[in-house]
């Protein structure tokens, strides 16, 4: 079913209400996504964005019922991605005379996806294009997330149609952000920037504050995943100016495997350490845990204090994609620790904490190795690393007890 936002404007994106892992196995994607396109109708006509290609019959079906698709001029690709240009191929054959909007960047990166020759049209930040009534504006927005990604402003009804940014994949039945359940809309608008834009928190300040210098109204926004921000739309811009600073709350995460039980036990002790200096913490046993909603963990938390036993001179296998997360999303304003049983060699402790150095994460407390099963004096010392992690953790004034 289409959705009308304002007159004229319709979305003709495709709910996916199964889709579980998205960016190959790379991010869960526990409540599933939507592909928004946005469909504008004016003197000329034009749709901003596509869907995921396995949707493009769905697709197409939504737009021919609301426009002959030769009726199509423009298709503004925001960002070269398949989840977003996907259907632009069957979409091409059937009116190869469309113009296609790109970025400077996407005039590269949509032929190096689809290697057609189409009738490209690269805009530069700030351009725009008349579609009779109203224009659609054109913002360069590199490295939100892509090179490529643009965000293009329609007036008239003023909405903003910025792609990847202020999106959530959150398969819903409704569109719009009031007609859904609150506190799921921000565990996942929250997911999202965590695992997806946290790197490019400088980007995404910079890029706020030059749109919100412009000074045009915004009525609504309208992300390329899941709700359109319509009810307070400046709402989830707020948000992200807070997730931008990467101030986190004074809290821990505690991330382990564990071969016989001897890690988790240290874990468990460390967190008592915490408990008892009364700082709020969660375990997560890698082995069993969702990495995407740990990122999300992560990224709200002052201390990160990673476990694992020593296996073949180093760690066990569970604890690299997170400790590689970890690297490459660069996080800020965080401290860490080790901790881990061995049973001859004992590298991990050590290997862990050259990780945390790699990404920049300073180390806060001695690390603790445990020789075969933790003894009482391992045990006293890693309730200590918990305190004086949570001494750590509390000397920062500024940093909030609870973040939102
Ligand atoms: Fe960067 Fe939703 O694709």
């Amino acid at each position: 079913m289409v959705t009308l936002l304002a007159e004229n404007v319709y979305w003709v994106g495709t709910v996916d209400w199964s889709l579980r892992h998205f960016h190959g196995h790379e991010l869960s994607t526990h409540r599933g996504s939507s592909y928004n396109s946005y469909l504008i109708k004016d003197q000329k006509t034009a749709l901003v964005d596509t869907v995921w290609g396995p949707f493009k019959d769905d697709f197409l079906e939504k737009v021919s019922s609301l426009i002959e698709l030769s009726k199509i001029d423009y298709i503004v690709i925001n960002h070269s991605e398949p989840d977003h240009s996907g259907a632009l191929p069957a979409l091409m054959r059937h009116i190869p005379q469309a113009t296609v909007i790109v970025s400077k960047q996407g005039e590269k990166s949509v032929p190096g996806h689809y290697h057609q020759q189409w009738n490209f049209q690269p805009v530069g930040n700030g351009e725009n294009i008349s579609l009779g009534n109203n224009q659609l504006v054109f913002l360069e927005a590199p490295m939100l997330h892509w090179p490529d990604s643009m965000f293009t402003y329609l007036t008239g009804p003023n909405i903003l149609m910025p792609n990847d940014a202020f999106g959530q994949h959150y398969a819903t039945a409704f569109r719009f952000n009031d007609l859904v359940n609150q506190q799921e809309l921000h565990q996942e608008a929250l997911k999202y920037y965590a695992n997806i834009l946290t790197p490019f928190s400088k980007l995404v300040l910079k890029k706020i504050d030059e749109v919100l210098a412009m000074n045009i109204p915004v009525h609504m926004i309208a992300p390329s995943h899941g709700v359109i921000w319509r009810d307070n739309p400046l709402q989830i811009v707020t948000s992200y100016q807070k997730w931008a600073q990467q101030e986190p709350e004074q809290s821990a995460v505690i991330l382990y495997d564990t071969m016989w039980e001897g890690t988790r036990t240290m874990a468990y002790a460390i967190a008592e350490g915490l408990a008892e200096k009364g700082i709020p913490h969660k375990l997560f046993h890698m082995a069993v845990s969702d990495r995407n909603d740990i990122i999300t963990e992560i990224f709200k938390s002052r201390a990160i204090i990673l476990g694992s036993p020593t296996l073949n001179k180093g760690l066990l296998p569970t604890m690299m994609p997170i400790l590689e997360d970890i690297r490459g999303l660069s996080f800020q304003n965080k401290i860490g620790a080790a901790f881990g049983t061995y049973g001859w060699s004992g590298e991990s402790v050590g290997i862990i904490e050259e990780h945390l150095n790699h990404s920049n994460i300073p180390l806060a407390a001695e690390g603790v190795k445990a020789k075969w099963q933790p003894d009482e004096d391992a045990l006293h010392a890693c309730r200590e690393l918990g305190k004086n992690m949570a001494g750590e953790i509390s000397k920062n004034e500024k940093t909030p007890k609870t973040t939102v």
